[in-house]
């Protein structure tokens, strides 16, 4: 099993989303003997934003169709995800790569692999807050990757990461707890 492992985190050691990515790929790792791990910390090395040139290099695109579980610690950056994990996406979205346009529309053609987003918010988002809508990170997520075809995406979430030192705990060690929960 080959992993890529993400982050976008630009808040180095004291990020939640990285401790909990890093669970998650500790976990999956631990269940599956031989398992192969590629990391981009992509707070701490970002890839700049895509530019023309950009288009025609396919690292980035190959290193994700080659992996058969994407894991990606994504905090919210002002109601969505950091412009460091956007770079990133925007370099693996290719039309005849990972989708296409047919006489029925677009069409995704990455399907089959798994993603685990790490989803850390400052906030509360969840469907019963009065900001719900001003939630466009996980949605974003969940539109994009299955845009390319990818259906099986799991959110492990710790919310309310600026309520309070008690709040990012209890937030951090339920995420923890739910990565133990992860199928091998
Ligand atoms: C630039 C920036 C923008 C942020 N925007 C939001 C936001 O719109 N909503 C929110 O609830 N939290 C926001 N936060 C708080 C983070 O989502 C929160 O601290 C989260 O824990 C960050 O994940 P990390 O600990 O992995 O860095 C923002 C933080 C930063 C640094």
């Amino acid at each position: 099993m080959k992993i890529l492992h993400l982050d976008s985190s630009v808040a180095g050691e004291n990020s939640v989303s990285k401790k909990i990515s890093a669970a998650v790929v500790a976990k999956l790792s631990a269940d599956r003997l031989g398992a192969v791990v590629k990391y981009r910390d992509l707070g701490a090395d970002p890839l700049p934003h895509l530019t023309l040139a950009d288009l025609a290099d396919h690292t980035i695109v190959d290193e994700f169709l080659s992996a058969d579980v994407v894991v990606i610690g994504a905090p919210m950056y002002n109601f969505t995800v950091p412009t460091n994990l956007k770079a990133w996406l925007d370099r693996i979205a290719i039309a005849g790569k990972t989708f296409q346009y047919g006489a029925n529309g677009p069409a995704g053609l990455a399907g089959g692999r798994k993603v685990i987003v790490a989803s850390t918010r400052g906030g509360f988002y969840g469907p019963d807050s009065p900001v719900s809508g001003y939630e466009l990170q996980d949605r974003y997520l969940q539109t994009f990757f299955g845009f390319l075809g990818i259906t099986d995406i799991t959110f492990i979430h710790a919310e309310g990461i600026g309520m309070g030192p008690e709040q990012r705990e209890r937030a951090l060690n339920n995420a923890l707890a739910a990565t133990g929960a992860l199928a091998a």
